[in-house]
């Protein structure tokens, strides 16, 4: 698309009260000015300049990879903020779309609605606008006795037939961009703020003979803007509204869909069953009828096809078809659970392979270890694979049996079919087929229970 846009985030975002600017407060795993960048990127725009100046070095990070950051040092308001792009688009012409960085409910759709009506009627600038019931606040759309647009007046300069006017400015515009920066050369400050407001740019091009128009948004909640802790709430749930529908669309099936967080980089594919509360974050996949939940939490994890996971906990994790973990597994990063494996009740898997249909059922701890196909590993066992200074490798061969309560002492290797005796603590290489055990023998003292019980009952 032949546009560029100018992401505001300059902005102070005092309601916040906050030690993070508030473009860098995140919805969904996500900061606020990144669901606006992003949408413009979604919308085709691949030039965007992003006006940064309050906290600068934390909000440039978030935005410097894809578009460059051009610096407002004195905030003296939206036309300001406008302005400092000047020389950074000196060689732009054509649509400039304006977009507010703490709105992160925009689409792309509506970016590109913007576009394509003001390059159909040649107009100086489409606004956004909305209906509200409530327009206390916002910018007010004056518009002349034949409906045109003809400017826009602030809430604090406004009088109390202005004040009565529901359409609102959303903040959201397409200019074409040599008539914006002309027309910026004229905007004042002689308001009610004493700032330069952007919105003042409408009536100008008005007054110059240009065309001024509107977009009136079917749906408010796009314009959304977040000031307050409440709002970046209220903007959580309404994205997160939007990414469950689509899922849902798609073919997943959510018990409870309030109770269903989901980054927007996660797919799922169809016939998926997620149940209450799931989270799922970061760049997690999904694939076909695995059921999810509930209390599970996966963060960069790939789930293969028809795997069961409870209560789980996952980050950056691979989960091959079939496989299973839970309730209560947390798989931390490098944990590869290979086809049909099995992890159970407990059980923490760190930088280790579980192989095709192996388990790991109860109460252990696996670290640095690579585990062959068809092992079992008993309940309670444990790879110890610190020395409190380095971490390392246990290898378990296809087809082992390990016991239940037993101590790998890494590096160690436990050969291939392999019999560990429960209980036992192996510090030295186990040959294939081997049997290995370090359990001392069992004792029997005929009669010493009752004896004893008969001592306890004189004292
Ligand atoms: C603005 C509009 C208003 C509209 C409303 C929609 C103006 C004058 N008014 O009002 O018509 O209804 O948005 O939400 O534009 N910013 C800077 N530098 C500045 C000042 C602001 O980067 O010097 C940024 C802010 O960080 C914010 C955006 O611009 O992202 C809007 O500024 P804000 O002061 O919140 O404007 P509003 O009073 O909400
Ligand atoms: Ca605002």
């Amino acid at each position: 698309m032949n546009a560029a846009a100018i992401v505001l985030a300059a902005g102070a975002g005092t309601r916040m009260k906050s030690k993070k600017p508030k473009v860098a407060h995140q919805v969904l795993g996500k900061p606020l000015v990144r669901w606006v960048v992003d949408a413009a990127h979604g919308a085709g725009i691949e030039r965007v300049v992003t006006v940064v100046g309050h906290m600068k070095e934390q909000v440039e990070p978030l935005v410097a990879a894809d578009t460059t950051p051009v610096e407002q040092v004195e905030r003296n308001g939206t036309a300001g903020a406008v302005a400092v792009c000047a020389q950074a688009l000196a060689d732009f012409d054509g649509s400039l779309v304006v977009l507010t960085g703490d709105s992160p409910l925009i689409t792309p759709q509506t970016i590109q609605r913007l576009v394509e009506l003001r390059q159909e009627n040649d107009a100086a600038v489409v606004v956004l606008t909305m209906e509200l019931e409530d327009p206390f606040g916002y910018g007010r759309i004056i518009r002349d006795e034949s409906g045109q647009v003809a400017r826009i007046v602030e809430q604090k300069d406004a009088n109390a037939e202005e004040a009565a006017v529901t359409e609102c400015n959303s903040g959201f515009y397409c200019f074409d961009a040599r008539a914006l920066f002309d027309a910026l050369k004229k905007v004042g400050n002689n308001n009610a703020q004493g700032e330069f407001y952007l919105t003042d740019v409408l009536g100008i091009c008005r007054e110059a003979g240009r065309k001024v128009m509107a977009l009136v948004t079917s749906d408010p909640a796009e314009c959304l803007g977040v000031n307050s802790r409440q709002q970046l709430a209220a903007a959580g749930k309404q994205l997160q509204r939007r990414i469950n529908n689509a899922h849902m669309a798609n073919g997943v099936t959510m018990t409870d869909p309030d109770q269903v967080w989901i980054g927007p980089d996660v797919q799922i594919e169809q016939d998926v069953e997620l149940l209450p509360q799931v989270m799922l974050w970061g760049s997690t996949r999904i694939g076909e009828d695995s059921v999810i939940g509930p209390n599970t939490r996966l963060t960069n994890t790939q789930v293969g096809r028809g795997c069961v996971l409870q209560e789980t906990v996952a980050l950056d994790a691979v989960i091959e078809d079939g496989a299973n973990a839970g309730p209560r597994a947390y798989l931390r990063p490098g944990a590869h659970l290979c086809r049909n494996a099995h992890v159970g009740t407990h059980v923490e898997i760190k930088k280790s392979t579980v192989g095709e249909g192996s388990k790991v059922p109860h109460l252990s701890y696996i670290g640095d270890c690579t585990i062959g196909a068809g092992v079992n590993i008993g309940a309670g066992s444990i790879t110890c694979n610190y020395d409190g200074k380095h971490k390392h490798p246990t290898v378990i061969g296809d087809g082992a049996f390990i016991g239940s309560d037993t101590m790998m002492v890494a590096p160690v290797t436990i050969g291939a079919g392999a019999v560990i005796g429960a209980s036992s603590c192996i510090t030295k290489d186990v040959a294939e087929n081997a049997l290995a055990m370090t359990r001392p023998d069992q004792i029997q003292i005929e009669g010493w229970a009752e004896k004893r019980r008969k001592k306890q009952e004189q004292e």
